[in-house]
């Protein structure tokens, strides 16, 4: 079978410290970081990452996985994964001065477009590795630097899209100074792959030992959520319909929280008449990757983006089938590699086959459904075939 005609596997949320990127890691005293200790036989030494505020136990194992392009094709091998969108991984550039980021975001989003058209191929037309580039998201950068980046990352055949964290230019991402970058994304057709790294404040998780659990499953998800839903009630998805935002780890909580979300804004008028829609219709404009892990929750994200439209006035009813084959079309398989690394040897990576499986698993998709969320909607969303 062909590359085209076989139904592939796309992973949309796969990591990269390109080398670039991890010399800077490791140029720095202070997270974000890559620090150099002796390991605990004390026969060598080892680097760590850290990159989370306060970070436990000092930070996470790091190493070619993250760099290393072999490594990832490895990776993409040992699970059947045809093509993947590699993303920079947080906290991107956040933490640079603004007279410093936009030409390293320049830099990195060639070194980018580069990793992936050297990278082998899948047939003249597909490439195996696509790219997120990156914004000089930071604090007083001016915007026309933001707009030549994306114009920039537009000019550039491998990146299809930018990945975001929540802070904006420092005041989030309904800062209306972004008004005319939300308009250049959108016209460009770029997808705005929306990533949590500062998740929820670290008082509220108490003083027990609980490593990276509550950061990474609570903290991480619930940023995504607050900063998605601070968009909608800015009016964003509105002024700029046509702009593709897919959401990381499933959308965090935003399908469990939408129809309170919805009954809150009805709720308060001033904020109500701001909107066009009823907040649960956002839902269906927005796309998640399907970082889940569950199958369940799979189906209830589906089941939510599928039914979004019929909160309008007069909407029509659709069957159950159709809102399910309309909320499958929005979700799109990925790994979060390099992040979450089996602790033991083991052929595949559970943080992967509990991904696939629980695509395989939800009760009531057809083939075609799956095979949507497979890689379907991602050949579809970044214009892969
Ligand atoms: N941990 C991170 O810091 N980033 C991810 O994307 C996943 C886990
Ligand atoms: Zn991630």
């Amino acid at each position: 079978m062909s590359a085209a005609t076989r139904k592939l596997l796309v992973d949309v949320h796969t990591h990269v410290y390109l080398p670039r990127y991890a010399s800077l890691l490791r140029s720095r005293s202070a997270a974000p970081r890559i620090l150099s200790r002796p390991t605990a036989d004390g026969a060598g030494t080892e680097e760590r990452l850290v990159i989370l505020d306060n970070e436990p136990s000092g930070g996470r194992p790091v190493g070619p996985q993250y760099w290393d392009r072999d490594e990832k094709i490895k990776f993409m091998d040992k699970h059947g994964i045809d093509v993947s969108i590699v993303s920079t991984a947080n906290p991107w550039l956040d933490f640079l001065p603004a007279a410093e980021a936009p030409s390293l975001a320049e830099a990195l989003n060639a070194d980018l477009d580069a990793y992936c058209a050297t990278a082998p191929a899948l047939s003249p037309a597909l490439s195996r590795l696509y790219a997120f580039g990156l914004l000089p998201l930071v604090p007083a950068v001016p915007v026309p630097a933001l707009l030549a980046a994306v114009a920039h990352i537009a000019s550039l055949p491998r990146l299809r899209g930018v990945i975001m964290g929540t802070r904006g230019r420092g005041a989030g991402l309904d800062d209306p100074a972004l008004e005319p970058v939300w308009a250049a994304l959108a016209r460009a057709g770029l997808v705005v792959f929306l990533h949590p790294h500062y998740g929820v404040p670290s008082s509220e998780w108490g003083d027990r030992e609980n490593g990276h659990v509550l950061p990474l499953a609570l903290g991480f998800p619930f940023e995504t959520t607050i900063a998605t839903t601070r968009l909608i009630l800015a009016g964003v998805l509105d002024r700029h319909p046509s702009l593709r935002l897919l959401l990381a780890h499933a959308g965090g909580a935003l399908p469990q929280l939408s129809a309170r979300l919805a009954s809150c804004v009805a709720h308060d008028p001033a904020v109500a008449q701001r909107l066009a829609h009823d907040a649960r219709w956002y839902l269906g404009q927005l796309y998640f990757d399907a970082v889940a892990y569950g199958r369940e929750e799979l189906a209830f994200v589906a089941e939510c983006v599928g039914r979004a439209d019929s909160y309008e006035k007069g909407a029509d009813r659709r069957t159950q089938s159709a809102q399910r084959t309309l909320g499958s079309s929005r979700l799109l398989f990925g790994t979060d590699h390099p992040f979450f690394p089996p602790l033991a040897e083991t052929d595949k990576w559970q943080s992967v086959t509990e991904n696939l499986e629980a695509i395989d698993g939800v009760e009531g998709w057809s083939d075609a459904e799956r095979e949507g969320v497979r890689g379907g909607n991602a050949a579809r969303l970044f214009g892969l075939v």
